[in-house]
């Protein structure tokens, strides 16, 4: 059966605004053909929950202006895929879109990744080398994980997008340079102005247009057409051909409290798909999780605990880390499982103070590391896949 006539059996629920034609209400036709549309900037956006129209209207107004963009959001909320579409939908379309992950690159190397450099302006720069900044001249330059610029860059990053101008390391020269700047981050930045870890005078420049990007838990009618997507898109891949989702399979997915949201829905529905036999989607979220999480749509303070962006990234980080024995990396660590690089990983973890716990022989035995060594780095010799 050809995807395109695929139909679902059991579940058929509609799949956004995607299967839809012609102009909305107030005439929109863009968002009525997020999954048909091939050039427009919404395609591989899916739902159509108030919540995501209303970020999608915010993506539409800014968009055809050079403004900085703030996405803020849960990790896998699709901050990404938004400052994508900000630039497919602005004049920019056609120049460049680069992406810079402030959490991934070691804090050293972040200053000439950002700025470049010239040859020998440090030890080891053996070569002429051209910045973020200028690669992105005349198109978009989106800065993910902005919070962990270092305090000793955040001076240089705000003269940059006030004066669109900057010096390579090493060079007296100084660049002009015209970029348009999406940035993201999954961190409470008032918070960390608040405990001076985050200028305050930069946040006011990148936060000229917050769009904040709700936890798929207060959007849960995005749900099936979520589903629907990610199960064609990995028929299509594996070349599967699922067409049933039983209606306790969809209820499991409406139920569970997604922390790691859109990205652990699809991985889990990537789960199933593999797992799938006679074409029918099981449920591969494990049966015992089911039962508070459906007590707490009764009871919706029981979500509370996962409010603040921090802790629901903890909780699921660690929940992974335990699921796979607490390896990082390789094709069955915990950072596969979550979409990330290692190295984002390793930072996010930092950052958030998570290490693994102490074994019990070593609990017994006083609690202590090797001297020098980082629990992190412990679990290279031995138990963990780093
Ligand atoms: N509305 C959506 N429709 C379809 N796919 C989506 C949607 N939102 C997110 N995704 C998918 O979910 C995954 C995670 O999205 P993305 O990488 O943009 O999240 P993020 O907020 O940047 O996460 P992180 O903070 O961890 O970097 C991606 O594969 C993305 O394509
Ligand atoms: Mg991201």
């Amino acid at each position: 059966m050809s995807t395109a006539a695929m139909e679902f059996r059991s579940f058929t629920p509609s799949i956004g605004p995607g299967l839809a034609s012609g102009a909305d209400a107030r005439g929109n036709y863009w968002k009525q053909t997020v999954q048909e549309g091939r050039d427009h900037p919404f395609k591989q956006i899916v739902g159509n929950s108030a919540s995501l129209e209303s970020v999608l209207d915010q993506v539409e107004q800014v968009a055809s202006t050079d403004s900085t963009v703030l996405i803020e959001g849960e990790t896998g909320t699709g901050k990404e895929l938004i400052a994508h579409a900000i630039h497919n939908a602005s004049q920019r379309c056609r120049r460049a879109f680069i992406k810079l992950n402030c959490a991934a690159i070691p804090l050293d190397l972040l200053e000439s990744e950002l700025f470049g450099h010239e040859k020998g302006a440090f030890t080891g720069a053996i070569a002429r080398k051209i910045g973020r900044f200028e690669i992105a001249d005349k198109g978009t330059l989106f800065l993910d994980e902005v919070s962990d610029i270092p305090a000793a860059l955040q001076p240089k990053l705000l003269r940059v997008l006030q004066e669109q101008e900057f010096e390579r390391l090493g060079s007296g020269h100084t660049h002009q340079v015209d970029v348009r700047l999406v940035a993201a981050t999954n961190r409470d930045l008032a918070k960390m102005i608040a405990r001076s870890q985050f200028r305050s005078d930069l946040y006011y420049r990148l936060n000229v247009f917050p769009i904040v990007l709700p936890p798929l838990r207060d959007r849960r009618e995005d749900i099936p057409a979520l589903v629907t997507h990610f199960v064609k898109m990995f028929n299509r891949r594996m070349g599967k051909q699922v067409d049933s989702i039983p209606p306790e399979t969809m209820a499991a997915f409406q139920w569970h409290s997604w922390p790691g949201n859109i990205r652990e829905l699809q991985n889990l529905v990537e789960r199933a798909v593999i797992l799938s036999q006679d074409s029918v989607l099981p449920n591969p979220l494990p049966k015992k999780r089911m039962g508070p999480f459906i007590l707490s749509v009764d009871r919706p303070q029981a979500f509370q605990s996962w409010r603040t962006l921090e802790n629901s990234d903890r909780g699921l980080i660690v929940e992974t880390l335990e699921r796979v024995g607490w390896v990082v990396g390789g094709p069955r660590g915990a950072a596969a499982k979550l979409g990330l690089k290692r190295t984002t990983l390793l930072a996010k973890m930092r950052r958030l103070g998570i290490s693994r716990p102490i074994p019990q022989q070593e609990a017994d035995m006083g609690g202590m590391m090797p001297e020098g060594i980082k629990p992190e780095m412990a679990a290279s010799h031995g138990f963990n896949g780093f």
